[in-house]
């Protein structure tokens, strides 16, 4: 008997369905074990998510400041496998599952045991999974697979349509925007990386040390994307330094810096987003070599 832990946490529900859709093949074999552990911040956060509260927890997610979590104990400690799936919060992983990766109960279920992350998100999640990687190292895990999925209105659209949804709680906010999240689709389509885990874990009983997912199109690098990360991500760590000193998550004189930040936020999405990406384009035949090799380190282990 093989068995496998799937660490999930979802505001809306769209990363539970991905999940539930990657984990049914293996659910439904007889061989394999699926211990299911969901993340509980102890003060759970709102959605829809009220304008200012959503920038509240900028800082805490960029500097991956661990905060309380409920924590539950699954059956083993020993996995053959630990799927995690994490969301995006500001280019980084989201706070509770950054605060989980950072915890006691952590520690004791990832040592030595290879990991296949799953990120549900609006569409850029390269920084994020550099920092997954990270933590992952930290608690001597080996990560053998990554899945990719992202909001179907397209990269453009979704700096529009992902933050209506939080704010409205709907997909499609209003008539004009188009409608956000991961299509049903894509989602649907998730069964064929439960296949393809299902398959290796049943071949021999091994340690599962080299990917499992090449060739089922797992992740897919969106070019543009590789400089407005490491820009907004620099940003981002001057920015959570300043509105931390304003004062502590939800409290007034936070809310104060945070108008600044919004503000700013803007302007880097207008500016620097399309900016980056004209510029990118224009040198794209100086930088192809550059590109390709970026875009494959980004795409390891699944590939694209
Ligand atoms: C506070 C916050 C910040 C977010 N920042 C990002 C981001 O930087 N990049 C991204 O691709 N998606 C971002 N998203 C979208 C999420 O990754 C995700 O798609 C959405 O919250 C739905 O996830 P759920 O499964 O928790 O419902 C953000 C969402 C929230 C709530």
């Amino acid at each position: 008997m093989r068995n496998v832990l799937v660490i999930h946490y979802s505001q809306t529900g769209q990363l539970t369905r991905i999940s539930e859709s990657v984990i049914k093949p293996l659910q439904d074999d007889p061989q394999i074990n699926v211990d299911l552990l969901e993340l509980k911040p102890e003060q759970a956060f709102p959605f829809p998510w009220p304008f200012l509260s959503f920038f509240h927890v900028f800082p805490e997610s960029v500097k991956m400041q661990p905060i309380p979590m409920q924590h539950t104990c699954p059956p083993r400690l020993d996995y053959d496998l630990i799927i995690l799936c994490y969301q995006v919060w500001f280019l980084s992983p989201s706070l509770p599952t950054s605060s989980f990766l950072q915890s006691e109960l952590a520690a004791s279920l990832f040592k030595n045991t290879p990991v296949v992350t799953v990120i549900g998100c609006r569409g850029m999640w390269l920084s994020a999974q550099e920092k997954v990687k990270c933590l992952l190292e930290n608690l001597q895990a080996t990560l053998v697979d990554n899945v990719v999925l992202t909001d179907q209105c397209g990269a453009g659209f979704s700096f529009l349509a992902t933050p209506l949804w939080m704010f409205t709680g709907r997909k499609k906010s209003y008539s004009w925007v188009p409608k956000a999240g991961v299509s049903d689709q894509e989602i649907a389509q998730c069964d064929r990386f439960g296949e393809a885990i299902a398959t290796r874990l049943n071949k021999d009983p091994s340690k599962i040390e080299q990917p499992m997912l090449k060739g089922l199109a797992a992740v897919t690098i969106n070019e543009k994307f590789i400089a407005s990360e490491r820009v907004g991500q620099h940003s981002f760590r001057i920015w959570s330094k300043i509105i931390s000193a304003f004062g502590p998550m939800y409290s007034l004189r936070r809310s104060c810096g945070l108008m600044l930040y919004v503000i700013f936020l803007v302007t880097l999405i207008l500016t620097v987003v399309p900016i980056s990406a004209l510029i990118k384009r224009l040198i794209a035949p100086l930088t192809k070599k550059r590109i390709a090799t970026q875009k494959a380190y980004f795409s390891e282990p699944s590939g694209e």
